[in-house]
């Protein structure tokens, strides 16, 4: 039987647009679906800072050593070797050389390299504050271009299909178990297919929607986590999720990020009386102290205050004009009315990266042949505990990369005879009440940032869990008795993905890294 295609990238960050564009070089058919409108709804896309490259006084043994640094004795030596060894060449051979990626130069024509807190050297290649941007555009264009990749918007998968699970016919559970594809949703019609690959490709991003604050786009729900789970595949570090000290608190940029870099340039921290409190958290690095630690002080600063958020203040930044250096957030600041040069920005701290995620190699290859997952919604131990800024990107790349380039080696075609066992799907005529799904995703929010989010008790952990019990019954009910939407799809795999941080969370007694118990 002829496949639908033969390989099924679900996602259109770094990792699922780089794996497409390997695996179309050695001839495969690829296929990319993102739910979002456009491609660019990621974040990758959304990324700051930038990605780690070569450098010329770095080297692997150095940024391997920074790496466990942060991830400390939960991060996989063999994996973070590897990485260290091979990922920052990718950056200069596939996205400069092949998807001409444009960085930030210096006046010598050498890449401008940023320094970024816990790198003990300048390895980050940028583009000022839109590298992720800058990165998205010169993959999406490189992929675009290829005649054996067909991209779509507006389309998101249910539920991966495996034969064990999906198949009508009952010897087929007593098989060794693989996945086929999955079931797409076209969002615009409500229309659901069976979309039949002997390859699919997990590239769903990130978690941080499951959280009240976060600096992660609307996209960011879980999917690959929570269909992952449900295909029977382990969900690994879940617990490590971590918190970036800055985002922009403002009713009409929910989500989005103010450097750390801004604090690089000179910016410092003040609550509501103008006191620059870092000082009193950590008298040696203050505003510069590690990402969890900042967090922490300013979760601690608003919650002892009974206040809402702190400021950031960037009017004395050292010789930086903050409309050249940082031109998103100028701009964006400007638009909610704030001029960083003369006013104090409001800032909150906001769930940011999830170190953990389905159990897979840098290849992508997970314990159930057929899936593979790939970037941030894989976990390959190179984060452990706590990730090291400006690797996670570079995570992405490598494999992306490694699984995209394998593929051709892994397509087992798929038998003819799944066409007609595997069922079509079946949806409810009755249409799910969006009252109901924006109340209770707002629910599994609110829960998971009072007691899942920076400072975790036993008690805070113990409610969240049954509230969330509680809360994915209700929804997997209602779920069931709907027709599916993107938002109701997304409210289901949050509260699976919620529940998996709040056991992880709960189970790991010990305070490690971005996993922090105050009782
Ligand atoms: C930032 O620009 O502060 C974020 C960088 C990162 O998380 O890698």
């Amino acid at each position: 039987m002829s496949s639908d295609t033969d390989v099924l990238i679900l996602g259109s960050g770094i990792a699922g647009l780089s794996a497409a564009i390997r695996a179309a070089d050695t001839g495969l058919r690829v296929r990319i679906i993102t739910k979002a409108d456009t491609f660019d709804d990621s974040n990758t896309a959304w990324a700051q800072g930038g990605i780690v490259g070569p450098a010329r006084n770095d080297d692997a043994t150095t940024l391997s050593k920074d790496i466990l640094g942060a991830g400390g004795a939960l991060c996989y030596g063999k994996a973070v070797n590897q990485l260290a060894v091979e990922g920052p060449p990718l950056v200069d051979q596939f996205l400069v050389g092949e998807c001409g990626v444009e960085f930030a130069h210096a006046p010598d024509g050498s890449p401008d390299l940023a320094q970024e807190g816990a790198h003990s050297r300048r390895r980050i290649y940028h583009w000022k504050d839109k590298s992720g941007w800058a990165i998205h555009k010169g993959l999406f264009e490189t992929a675009q271009a290829m005649d054996q990749i067909e991209m779509s918007t507006g389309h998101m998968a249910i539920d991966i299909i495996t034969v064990c699970h999906h198949s009508t016919d009952t010897k087929d559970r007593y098989r060794k178990d693989r996945a086929i594809g999955a079931y797409v949703l076209d969002i615009a019609t409500g229309e659901v297919n069976p979309v039949l690959a002997p390859v699919t490709v997990l590239a769903t991003g990130g978690v941080g929607q499951v959280f009240r604050h976060t600096s992660n786009p609307d996209v960011a729900t879980g999917d690959g986590i929570a269909m992952a789970y449900r295909a029977g595949l382990s969900i690994i570090n879940a617990e490590f999720v971590q918190f970036h000290p800055t985002s922009l608190f403002h009713r009409d940029f929910p989500n989005f990020l103010i450097s750390e870099a801004v604090r690089g340039e000179g910016a410092i921290l003040i609550n509501r009386s103008g006191e620059s409190f870092m000082k009193r958290y950590h008298p040696e690095l203050q505003d510069l102290a590690p990402r969890d630690e900042v967090s922490r002080a300013i979760y601690q600063e608003t919650e002892s205050r009974g206040e809402s958020h702190v400021y950031l203040d960037a009017t004395k930044l050292h010789d930086v004009d903050p409309s050249d250096r940082f031109p998103w957030i100028f701009e964006t600041c400007m638009e909610a009315g704030i001029d960083m040069r003369k006013d104090p920005i409001p800032v909150v701290p906001a769930a940011h990266y999830f170190c953990g995620g389905v159990k897979a190699d840098l290849q992508g290859r997970t314990d159930l042949p057929g899936l593979y997952a790939v970037g941030e919604t894989a976990c390959t131990g190179v984060h452990g505990a706590n990730r090291l800024a400006s690797v996670s990107l570079l995570e992405g790349l490598y494999t992306g990369v490694e699984c995209g380039s394998r593929l051709s080696k892994a397509i087992v075609p798929i038998k003819e005879r799944y066409r007609t066992s595997i069922p079509d799907w079946v949806s409810p005529e009755e249409e799910a009440d969006p009252a109901h799904i924006h109340n209770d995703l707002s629910n599994v929010q609110g829960l998971m940032w009072n007691y899942v989010g920076i400072s975790r008790t036993e008690r805070r952990l113990q409610r969240a869990l049954s509230d969330l019990d509680y809360l994915n019954h209700r929804i997997d009910r209602f779920y069931r008795e709907a027709r599916p939407s993107r938002s109701l799809i997304e409210m289901r795999n949050a509260v699976v993905t919620a529940s998996l941080i709040a056991q992880a969370a709960q189970t790991n007694r010990v305070s490690m890294g971005c996993h922090y118990l105050s009782g």
